[in-house]
């Protein structure tokens, strides 16, 4: 298989070990034969709307001799199929939703790595019984939000600060959120010295506040000595 990319590799090594796992809008497949080819799962049903795209998936799978292992859906989302786990990325968050509220049957665990809408993903969750396990930005060429889920564990109430920008990006200290939070400063001031907007003055202070903090909180944690997450 090819060399994957850092966002691939950090979907990866958030797959749990499952018997069944959907690789919703697989496109070439790389999650699902990753899951396959490290024991991550028995079987892989590779997803996607775009028959060319299934297609990648399934000559990939037959390359790396999977097809014993591998299930083939040209359709919208999940429907009925069932699987322990979800992985969805790639796609915006409000598809994502759509995937899955109308799914018959919801895995117990979910991995999204969604484009936009990632605040819209994070309420969703919480609203239909699911817990956040993880949920933490990287970059790779641009910043990434990954989010995992757990029928059975995670957190279900989130602060207004962990529903807008991520449970572990408030929690500790994050370089990447870091510099894409500076970055997002710099942003909403230049358009706020021309127009003012509530909204974006209640998100940007927020911001402000939460970075500000992080930042006090890792420095001091520097001083004592205390080690770094
Ligand atoms: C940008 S690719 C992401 C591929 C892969 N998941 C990744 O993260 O590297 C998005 C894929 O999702 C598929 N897709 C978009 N909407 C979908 C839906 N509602 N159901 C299934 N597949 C969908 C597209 O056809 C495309 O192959």
């Amino acid at each position: 298989m090819k060399q994957l990319t850092l966002r691939q590799q950090t979907i990866c090594l958030a797959l749990p070990k499952v018997d069944i796992l959907a690789d919703v809008g697989c496109d070439h497949g790389y999650v699902g034969a990753y899951a396959l080819t490290n024991a991550l799962a028995r079987q892989v049903l590779f997803c996607d709307i775009s028959e060319p795209s299934l297609n990648k998936a399934r000559v990939l799978c037959q390359k790396l001799q999977l097809l014993d292992r591998a299930q083939f859906y040209c359709m919208d989302g999940l429907q009925d199929v069932r699987s322990d786990c979800a992985v969805i990325a790639g796609m915006g968050g409000l598809e994502i939703i759509s995937v899955l509220s109308k799914a018959k049957h919801l895995p117990a665990k979910l991995v999204l790595q969604p484009m936009r809408n990632q605040k819209d993903v994070r309420q969703w969750l919480v609203g239909n019984g699911y817990g956040i396990v993880s949920d933490k930005m990287f970059y790779d060429g641009k910043f990434y939000d990954l989010i995992t889920a757990d029928v059975n564990s995670g957190e279900r109430s989130l602060t207004i600060e962990q529903l807008t920008f991520g449970l572990n990006n408030v929690s500790c200290y994050n370089a990447d959120f870091l510099w894409y939070a500076d970055k997002e400063i710099k942003k909403c001031k230049q358009i706020l010295s021309r127009c003012a907007i509530p909204a974006l003055m209640e998100y940007t202070d927020m911001l402000v506040a939460t970075t500000q903090r992080l930042k006090e909180e890792h420095n001091a944690a520097r001083i004592i000595g205390i080690p770094k997450d």
